[in-house]
């Protein structure tokens, strides 16, 4: 019993890897026709590629202006200096270069900053005319909530839309690519898929994460449909009430 499900298992897997190659790079991300320039807003350095490779490999390959954003202030455990760099490299892996690369000032003693991020969001915002700005929700709904209605603040920001990243159950989450059939059928707004030469980059920054790489996270890189395969829900005002009242 157990030999067969891992023979169909293996048998899909690699059916799924043959195909990967040619049909999964063909298959062009539908971005909201104005995105030009993106902002890209994580908690922490490494989930840039831990969860949001696809996004950004898929950005840059569609020509969209990228600035990442890394909002992690006070669990660093002394290691702020080392992870900021190991950020900066890890994008610089990616194609996002150090200059378009942000973080919060690093203070273990300073509680996370309200108003110093909305400050910084609304500033990169209007400076760089930030249209779509990707981000997950999972870590902390209140912060995400806080995060789109910043995002949305003001009339000067209309149009600036909000990718929330999809999250998917722990089962789906690692199937890796076999999670694609799944990914392809359910609903999502945007869906971005690596090539065999992107998820090796993905990989590739994921080890500039030298102090992050533990024995699971290792694991993580070769069993999770997040360095694979990114689906996204783009909120608009409308679709964001809705959304904020039903969480
Ligand atoms: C980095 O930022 C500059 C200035 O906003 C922009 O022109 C450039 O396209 C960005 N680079 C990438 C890779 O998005
Ligand atoms: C989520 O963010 C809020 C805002 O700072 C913070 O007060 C809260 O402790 C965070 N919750 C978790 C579970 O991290």
């Amino acid at each position: 019993m157990l030999a067969t499900v891992l023979l169909v298992g293996s048998l899909l897997l690699w059916w799924a890897c043959s195909r990967w190659r040619d049909a999964l790079s063909e298959r062009a991300p539908v971005l909201p026709c104005t995105a030009r320039a993106a902002l890209l807003l994580i908690a922490h350095p490494d989930d840039e590629c831990m969860f949001f490779a696809p996004t950004i490999l898929g950005l840059l390959r569609e020509q969209r202006q990228l600035h990442v954003l890394c909002f992690s202030t006070g669990n660093y455990y002394n290691q702020g200096e080392i992870r900021k760099n190991e950020l900066i490299h890890s994008c610089t892996a990616l194609g996002i270069p150090p200059s378009n690369v942000t973080d919060l000032p690093d203070n273990p003693n300073v509680q996370w900053n309200t108003d110093l991020l909305s400050d910084l969001i609304l500033n990169h915002i209007k400076e760089k005319k930030i249209d779509t700005v990707p981000l997950h929700t999972h870590h902390n709904i209140t912060m995400s909530i806080f995060l789109v209605e910043v995002i949305h603040a003001g009339s000067v920001f209309i149009g600036c839309g909000v990718l929330v990243l999809e999250t998917v159950n722990v089962f789906r989450k690692y199937l890796s690519l076999l999670d694609l059939p799944g990914s392809w059928l359910y609903p999502k707004d945007v869906l971005f898929t690596v090539s065999g030469a992107q998820y090796s980059q993905a990989k590739e920054a994921m080890k500039c994460h030298q102090s992050q790489l533990l024995w699971f996270r290792r694991i993580y890189l070769l069993f999770s449909r997040y360095m694979m395969i990114n689906s996204l829900a783009l909120l608009t005002c409308e679709k964001e009430e809705k959304a904020l009242k039903a969480s």
